[in-house]
């Protein structure tokens, strides 16, 4: 097929070389992001006289019959074209005639590929805010609708103090709201309009950005077309973003997978999100949290090569460049059917309670709320550490926990304690007693319930 570029050659391109090069088979995905660069792109150049408002109807009436060509999948993509921007301006040729060949002035696909990866992104980065804020609003109900529910808090996977589970729920959502953030400031450095820069000097010809800007919506343009042409990273803050997302999910997963099991039991997946073994008939397996924690690899990864890609090119664009789409298209997808599926498992799950009796039974959850208790009567911190350290001791030797203990046998430990020490050490007052802002008491939890329920409201950009 006849090269848009094949003026100054005398050979035809090498079959291998021809398939090695094209991009075509992964940057298809963008035919509307770059039909919708090109109408604006078109209108411009009409209303700056450029083209004449006949031949921009034209053109614009060709490219909105190859987007629905593309929309009902009846395009014909070939790998001879090498890319997309090549494939959909042959379309138009063939369509409308030479007057297609008009649209390419004062544009080069180095400009093109540029502006298209921006409105990708946009759309890719609404969908990830939107998603986002549905698990945010779900994690939240769930912490409403489960408030009174305590479970131990862990350091080292050990238990260590009781908290409620909307507690530590809502710190997931705490990270959540960050990652929004992330991806709202990256995304002013996404929108941001690069055509005019042409190859890498700019243009002859007496364009006017500003419209196009407007047209596509983006309220800023490129400043220097080296720039605009050469660097991506704007790409890799997107997926930084997103690594940063699938952390945050992927260990949540962990906890989940955890939380699932018999040894642990704090929760029960729905069948609906989990699978059967092909050999242990009695298996259910949290197979959607492995595969998201399992997945966070490739985010994770497509940072990387896209850090890789771009660290030794000289200015300004190189081919190399076409390598950043299939990391930037994978993390995309990845990140969004990775928040649909966690919050659509984490909504249909059960949450089990775990009983007063069961909670005071499994370890020492309030022996810090023992130490606190002496300092209140006048004994210091380091020394009340040693006392209940003690008295964790005894325990253990005498096979007992600290709801166990009578008071003469407290007493034996420090003559300082008195009766009130039991409220001190039950397992729902130690919580109530965190009543420090971002403590666990539920008094406290129960106004980020209402701070996050806010914040959640508020308008997305
Ligand atoms: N397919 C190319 C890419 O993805 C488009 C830009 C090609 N420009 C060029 N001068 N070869 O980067």
């Amino acid at each position: 097929m006849k090269k848009p570029w094949g003026g100054r050659f005398k050979q035809s391109t090498d079959s291998l070389m021809e398939t090695f090069s094209a991009s075509i088979s992964f940057d298809k995905r963008l035919y509307d992001c770059d039909i919708e660069g090109s109408i604006a792109h078109c209108k411009m150049l009409a209303r700056c006289k450029i083209i004449s408002t006949t031949e921009s109807k034209k053109i614009i009436k060709g490219l909105e019959r190859i987007l629905r060509e593309c929309n009902e999948g009846r395009f014909k993509f070939s790998d001879s074209l090498e890319d997309i921007h090549m494939n959909i301006e042959n379309r138009l040729r063939e369509i409308i005639g030479p007057v297609a060949g008009k649209l390419h002035t004062a544009r080069s696909r180095n400009d093109q590929v540029c502006l298209d990866i921006r409105i990708f992104l946009r759309k890719e980065t609404d969908d990830i805010l939107s998603e986002l804020d549905r698990l945010g609003k779900t994690l939240v109900d769930i912490a409403k609708k489960n408030i009174d529910h305590c479970i131990p808090g862990y350091t080292h996977l050990q238990r260590a103090q009781p908290v409620l589970l909307s507690h530590h729920l809502l710190a997931y959502v705490e990270m959540l709201l960050r990652d929004k953030e992330r991806f709202l400031d990256a995304y002013k450095r996404i929108n941001v309009m690069p055509l005019g820069s042409a190859a890498l000097a700019g243009t002859n010809f007496p364009i006017d950005r500003k419209i196009t800007a407007k047209l596509l919506g983006f309220p800023e343009i490129s400043h220097n077309s080296m720039d605009a042409v050469a660097d991506r990273d704007f790409a890799a803050e997107f997926c930084s973003s997103s690594a940063l997302t699938m952390m945050h999910l992927s260990r949540f997963c962990e906890e989940v997978i955890i939380w699932n099991s018999s040894e642990f039991g704090f929760l029960e997946l729905s069948d609906a999100f989990t699978t059967g073994s092909s050999i242990m008939p009695q298996k259910k397996n949290p197979d959607a949290a492995e595969l998201i924690r399992g997945k966070s690899g490739r985010v994770f990864g497509n940072l990387v090569s896209l850090l890789t890609l771009m660290k030794g090119l000289p200015l300004a664009y190189n081919k190399d460049l076409q390598e950043d789409k299939e990391p930037l298209f994978d993390t995309a997808e990845t990140v969004k059917v990775c928040l649909r599926v966690f919050t659509d498992m984490i909504k249909t799950a059960k949450f089990i309670p775990i009983p007063q009796k069961e909670l005071e039974s499994i370890g020492f959850l309030t022996a810090t709320d023992l130490a606190d208790y002496l300092v209140l009567k006048g004994v210091p911190f380091r020394d009340a550490h040693e006392i209940t350290g003690k008295t964790v001791a005894y325990c253990i030797e005498n096979k007992k926990v600290l709801a166990d203990l009578s008071l003469p046998e407290l007493r034996k430990i420090s003559k300082r304690i008195d009766k009130e020490v039991f409220d001190h050490i039950a397992i729902k007052n130690s919580m109530d007693r965190k009543n420090i802002y971002g403590g666990t008491s539920k008094k406290q939890v129960l106004g980020q319930i209402l701070r996050l329920t806010k914040k959640l409201k508020k308008k997305k950009r």
